[in-house]
């Protein structure tokens, strides 16, 4: 037996420790989103160092909740680098006090309302939570996965007949997809020349306002479910089509996609990019922007957010939906029938994978 007081096997406790009480992060994170901490603290871009007590007084007019409490997941999520901690030593007491990091910053809604914090909320509504204790189960039986044993349907299904999730579903992909894009527009360069763009799954459509408002010449097609659509604002240069990409995917010069394929199962990405290679033309591209995972399991904040991201996907969208390296995506795309690939590495969570006719 080893020796239970040796620096291995203390560090060896503690990590399990950790894990095992990993989910008070999460679900601490989700409390701050609810309270509104983020937007309480920036105040207009002041970001000024606040005390629990502050923080509440901002969120919580009634005077009723307890600042410890707040106080405690402040120092939690300070240790997940959310927050920065400082404190006000005086006599015989001591005040602690909370401000914004870059991390924390992505919590604060922009002009446009914006900001990760639905994302935040989407990924643990009620519908999501009870599929997770059910995570061991796509392993056992992995023909349906946790979502559907949860709720009697599959996710994308469930918030159609649902206008509060489908809003919510919609505002979160706005919040995640408006920063990668304006990164992406800045670093890529293959719209030039198209005149016909489809965005597959396009959600909302805010993917698709960037890209024509960077390139006006572009008719935008924005294609979802129809209940996404139907939800969708009017977008100059965009028209909203309602449809299923398994069976038809309109006509275009060029097709853009993001965050699509990771949901599906090999058998389905081969189906949904079969759909697009019929409508392109000889030359056109598709283009793909995917969380790729990396070959090598490592404890980087990257390799983390891909593989803790896949896990997501196998428990609430498919048992076999899943993030794949560029090598996997590439195959599945030569057997869809296109001839030429390459994999641009703009984002760190996002890659660009580029598909030739
Ligand atoms: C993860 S979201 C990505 C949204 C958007 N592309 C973005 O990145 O912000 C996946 C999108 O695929 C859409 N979708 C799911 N099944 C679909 C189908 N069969 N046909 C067309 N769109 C579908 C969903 O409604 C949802 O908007």
């Amino acid at each position: 037996m080893e020796d239970e007081s040796s620096e291995k096997r203390n560090s060896a406790r503690l990590a399990i420790i950790e894990l095992a009480n990993m989910i008070s992060v999460p679900m601490s994170l989700q409390a701050i989103v609810r309270l509104n901490v983020a937007d309480a603290i920036w105040q207009g871009g002041v970001n000024s160092p606040l005390s629990a007590s502050e923080i509440l007084s901002a969120v919580d007019p009634t005077g009723r909740g307890d600042p410890e409490n707040l106080q405690r997941i402040l120092r939690m999520l300070t240790s997940y680098g959310v927050f920065s901690e400082h404190i006000d030593h005086f006599d015989n007491s001591s005040v602690r006090k909370y401000s914004l990091t870059d991390v924390g910053k992505t919590l604060v809604s922009d002009a446009d309302g914006l900001s990760y914090a639905p994302y935040v909320l989407q990924h643990h509504q009620d519908a999501l939570m009870r599929a997770w204790p059910m995570v061991h189960e796509a392993v056992m039986d992995s023909t349906t996965e946790p979502f559907v044993k949860a709720n009697g349907e599959p996710a994308y299904l469930y918030y159609g007949k649902q206008a509060e999730m489908n809003g919510l579903m919609q505002k979160a992909m706005a919040g995640v997809s408006v920063p990668f894009m304006k990164a992406f527009l800045d670093g890529y360069d293959g719209f030039e020349g198209v005149e016909r763009l489809v965005d597959v799954g396009g959600s909302a459509g805010d993917c698709l306002r960037m890209i024509v408002q960077k390139y006006p010449k572009i008719q935008g097609i924005n294609f979802d479910l129809p209940e996404v659509v139907a939800r969708a604002p009017k977008i100059p240069g965009v028209t909203h089509t309602g449809g299923n990409m398994f069976e038809a995917i309109p006509d275009a010069d060029a097709i853009f996609m993001k965050w699509i394929l990771c949901t599906w199962k090999d058998e389905e990405c081969k189906q949904i990019m079969e759909n697009c290679y019929k409508v392109l033309p000889p030359g056109g591209k598709l283009i793909a922007c995917e969380p790729v995972l990396p070959t090598h399991s490592d404890d980087s904040h990257r390799t983390r957010a891909l593989l803790e991201n896949d896990i997501f996907i196998m428990t609430i969208y498919g048992a076999k939906g899943k993030n794949r390296t560029d090598l996997e995506f590439k195959q599945i795309g030569l057997s869809a029938g296109f001839s030429q690939f390459r994999a641009l590495y703009i984002d760190y969570f996002f890659t660009v994978l580029e598909f030739q006719k």
